[in-house]
């Protein structure tokens, strides 16, 4: 659609930007925090870029009052982080640890004196490692109790002074890389059975930690975050069509109907049933499912690209177990499921280092799609760009994530014109971090951290990209001035 006069974003409109804990955090074996799945898997040699661990990241637990101070230099409205499960239940069901909840009390009450407004993600992907010892971790049932348990130990600490909650971070991509990519812990491969038992067992905790949060708080605002890749047909063969509606049923909807409306896609269920590999579900889930869904005050968005959707015949590709993680362009490989769907690249579009489409429109189309099948607000999580960046006397010059930002709100601006109810934008990421897979030379952030795969290496000092001035300006105008 085409508007005269753009009416630009809501007056409180929340401009921020992202982080998760283990990305950022480091101190990974202090003051008392448990062993996480990701310190373990890290641990395997072959599975991270140039085996890079988050064990010191960036170091911001202990200099989380730095970086939130350049956050208020910039005038970030809202500053989106996760908090990790080991840290504060380090053995995931047993024993809380004061010193884990500390950390996060004064990040919060840090936030809060600088009018930021903190948006908690309770799952950001570190488990506690003794769960995956216990009971293989997601794959039993038992983790529900003892991530409600987790969920609600937050909601009861930090509910008084925290509003926005997303309860998960991208189910469909830890899930998918864990139990058939093989790429994320516990680095299952094409396990599909498991795969989907895993998610309804994500669902359920997801749903019944929004019940236990509204019980407390009925005002928090709540949803998940969903790793949104709107799919375009490949052309306009039939074929090609259809494959694209499988490809929504399978890869988008069966997350965000589950979130939104509480049930599964009836085709997907259809498919799954007829390979034997449908989710086992008991008596009273669906019920919860629903209830929670009602409940559920956005959606959250985190968008990079679009994929391309084309029919697959029944001897074509499967899930690629490798992905472009040295940033040498060209290294992805096409994947799809056979007799459905696979996903070609999209000629029309340009791509980053790492092979990332880049489709600045795709934003726009999540929130028109997300408006009218769901007509819930949004809230877009994540959108960045990762990027090598060069660090030369003290200056980051960053043009071309300046140019990638831009790009992305004006079109989600459009989307608000669209009447989209577009509630906040949240980069990613705030200042570098550890990119799980691509270590460290993938950067994202305004605020560049002076340190590579190494863990030795750097002084782990912050410096502001040109990008950091940009975004502060773009703030300041309410997104008028790109
Ligand atoms: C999302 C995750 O998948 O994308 C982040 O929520 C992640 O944790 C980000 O870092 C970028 O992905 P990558 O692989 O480039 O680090």
């Amino acid at each position: 659609m085409y508007f005269e006069k753009s009416k630009g974003f809501p007056a409180d409109f929340l401009w921020g930007s992202a982080s998760a804990a283990y990305q950022v955090e480091g101190a990974w074996n202090e003051d008392g925090k448990g062993m996480s799945n990701w310190d373990k898997f890290v641990r395997i040699p072959g599975k991270t870029f140039q085996g890079t661990t988050g064990d010191k990241a960036v170091d911001h637990y202990h200099r989380y009052k730095e970086d939130v101070k350049l956050m208020a230099q910039m005038g970030l409205k809202t500053y989106r982080f996760s908090i990790s499960w080991p840290r504060v239940i380090p053995d995931g069901n047993g024993a809380i640890n004061e010193k884990g909840l500390k950390f996060y009390d004064d990040l919060i009450n840090e936030l809060i004196a600088n009018n930021i407004v903190p948006m908690v993600t309770v799952y950001h992907w570190d488990m506690p490692q003794a769960l995956e010892e216990q009971y293989h971790g997601w794959e039993n049932r038992q983790i529900v109790d003892d991530f409600v348990r987790y969920a609600t130990t937050l909601f009861e600490h930090f509910g008084d002074r925290v509003k926005h909650w997303i309860i998960m971070n991208e189910q469909n991509v830890f899930t998918g890389l864990g139990w058939q990519a093989g790429m994320h812990p516990p680095g299952k491969v094409d396990d599909d059975k498991t795969f989907y038992q895993v998610n309804h067992h994500v669902f359920l905790a997801h749903a019944k930690s929004v019940l236990a949060l509204k019980k407390l708080y009925p005002d928090a605002l709540v949803g998940s975050s969903f790793a949104y890749s709107p799919s375009y047909a490949y052309d306009r063969h039939p074929e090609n069509a259809m494959a694209k509606a499988d490809y929504d049923d399978l890869k988008n909807y069966y997350w965000m109907d589950m979130y939104a409306y509480g049930r599964y896609p009836r085709a997907a269920i259809a498919y799954l049933e007829s390979q034997g590999i449908a989710p086992q579900m008991e008596p009273g889930d669906a019920e919860i499912l629903k209830e929670a869904a009602a409940k559920v005050d956005f959606m959250g968005v985190n968008y990079y690209q679009t994929t391309v959707v084309e029919y697959n015949p029944i001897d074509g590709v499967g899930t690629s177990h490798e992905m472009n993680t040295t940033g040498k362009k060209g290294t992805a490989k096409v994947q799809g499921v056979p007799g459905l769907y696979k996903n070609p690249s999209n000629e029309f579009l340009p791509t980053t280092d790492w092979d990332w489409t880049i489709d600045p429109m795709g934003i726009r189309m999540c929130c028109r799609e997300i408006t009218s099948r769901y007509d819930l607000p949004i809230v877009i999580s994540e959108n960045g760009l990762g990027a090598f960046d060069k660090f030369e006397d003290g200056k980051i010059h960053d043009p071309y994530r300046i140019d990638y930002l831009k790009r992305h709100i004006e079109e989600l601006k459009k989307a608000c014109d669209d009447g989209c109810r577009v509630l906040a934008y949240c980069t990613w990421s705030y200042t570098d971090l550890l990119s799980w897979l691509n270590g460290y030379q993938k950067r994202y952030g305004f605020v560049y951290v002076d340190r590579e795969e190494d863990e030795n290496s750097g002084t782990l000092n912050r410096y502001k990209k040109d990008s950091f001035d940009w975004y502060k300006h773009v703030i300041e105008t309410n997104g008028e001035e790109l």
